[in-house]
């Protein structure tokens, strides 16, 4: 696969159906991102995805933390395979999403990040920027995260670490 183009040849814009371990999808913005976050939900719904959408769902301003946490509600009661949270950069989900030791939440404005942060670092979160990517990159990105299998082997390893990271003396 070709992981650094902005768009595959041949890609027309949409989401494809889902095949792999990921079909519950939760998406979540805060004010900032919630025209690219109710674009993708549709995307994704279209494609086939269940979707659960924890807000926002008005304009006004409020604090990603908030959303984020909502959305990992749901991943932790396993009511969602995976998520999609939409912030001015992406930076604050992910921070706030990460807080949380059952969660690995990557800020994947790229193609190429959101194929990596499958495949060896079994992402279960994507964190977008609607202030960096349109929405027609958004929707690849997304399409690439939900359908790139993680790829385990020595990866497991190093995921494994995350979920229990060693203590550090203060
Ligand atoms: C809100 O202004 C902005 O800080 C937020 O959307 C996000 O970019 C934070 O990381």
């Amino acid at each position: 696969m070709r992981v650094t183009e902005p768009i595959e040849p041949g890609y027309d814009g949409a989401i494809p159906t889902p095949t792999g371990a990921i079909r519950r999808v939760a998406v979540g913005s805060d004010h900032v991102g919630l025209a690219l976050k109710t674009a993708l939900a549709a995307a994704c719904c279209k494609a086939g995805y269940e979707v659960v959408d924890v807000g926002v769902h008005e304009t006004g301003r409020i604090d990603y933390n908030d959303v984020a946490v909502d959305l990992v509600r749901l991943l932790t009661n396993d009511k969602a395979d995976a998520g999609i949270l939409v912030c001015g950069t992406g930076a604050g989900m992910q921070i706030a999403a990460n807080r949380y030791r059952q969660i690995r939440a990557v800020a994947v404005n790229d193609l190429y990040t959101a194929y990596f942060a499958r495949s060896h670092n079994d992402a279960n979160v994507a964190c977008l920027g609607a202030r960096l990517v349109a929405l027609e990159l958004a929707v690849a990105i997304v399409a690439r995260f939900l359908a790139t299998p993680f790829e385990g082997g020595r990866h497991q390893r190093r995921v494994d670490k995350l979920s229990h990271p060693p203590t550090i003396g203060a």
